[in-house]
């Protein structure tokens, strides 16, 4: 099965109403990317592409933060594009079928907004997809990700099978070092990564074969986030194109 089908056989499942639950009330995750975009962009007039959109929930919420921005939405899944450009809440928003290794340079990006499309990607793929990333920013402009990024020296890769992934979700869990040389190699400038902490309580689910997130409290106050028995060190990385000499 290719990934084009495994996507399509996983978004016709339970993944349009999970989504569907955000389009009015904003992911707390969402809510910090907003900000982050909103304090590298500043007030000014930018593009803003936002790749593996999925049902474009993000590009809804920061249409209404941050109503100047030139949005535009990308996803390899053709019919989640086709619904994205059928929605009428959508409208204003440029939606285009791409391939995140492969993204188009004919109009650079002011930023580049990929969350939880990069942890299914092998290194070679991941690369390709940050080289790519690179190519399609315009200099100066900012790369910004919600991913698994954690502080050890330890390159994890979990096979998932569950009810949802019945044949098999790699989940790739990357040390920050490793990403950040990666970074490096295509050509960003100050990688760094902003620890994301869940706010508020997501409630253990209550059926095993249920491995959406849930929270656990730390004696420190803070929040660990889990995917059935998976702990998910959702963290931000942000990197920048040089600005042209
Ligand atoms: C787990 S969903 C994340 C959706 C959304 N960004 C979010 O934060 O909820 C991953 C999305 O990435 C898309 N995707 C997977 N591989 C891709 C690729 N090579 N290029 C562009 N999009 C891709 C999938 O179709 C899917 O919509």
């Amino acid at each position: 099965m290719t990934t084009t089908e495994q996507y399509g056989r996983f978004i016709a499942g339970d993944y349009l109403d999970y989504q569907a639950r955000y389009r009015r009330r904003l992911r707390e995750n969402d809510r910090v990317l907003i900000d982050i975009l909103r304090a590298h962009l500043g007030d000014g007039p930018a593009r803003v592409l936002d790749v593996g959109c999925s049902t474009g929930n993000l590009l809804y919420h920061l249409r209404h933060a941050m109503p100047h921005l030139d949005l535009v939405g990308g996803d390899l899944y053709q019919p989640i594009i086709e619904h994205c450009t059928a929605d009428p809440e959508l409208a204003g928003i440029t939606f285009r079928p791409m391939d995140i290794t492969d993204l188009p340079v004919d109009d650079p990006y002011d930023a580049v907004v990929a969350n939880i499309v990069l942890f299914r990607f092998d290194d070679e793929v991941f690369r390709a997809a940050l080289h790519s990333i690179a190519r399609a920013l315009a200099p100066g402009g900012w790369f910004v990700a919600i991913d698994f990024y954690h502080e050890w020296d330890q390159d994890l890769v979990i096979r998932e099978r569950s009810e949802t992934h019945p044949d098999g979700l790699l989940i790739h869990v990357r040390p920050r070092e490793t990403v950040r040389e990666a970074l490096r190699d295509a050509g960003f400038e100050d990688p760094r990564f902003q620890p994301f902490h869940m706010p508020i309580d997501l409630p253990r689910p209550t059926e095993p074969n249920d491995v959406s997130s849930h929270t656990r409290m730390m004696a420190d106050g803070t929040r660990l986030c889990f995917r059935g028995s998976i702990h998910q060190p959702w963290c931000f990385v942000i990197a920048r194109m040089p600005e042209m000499n």
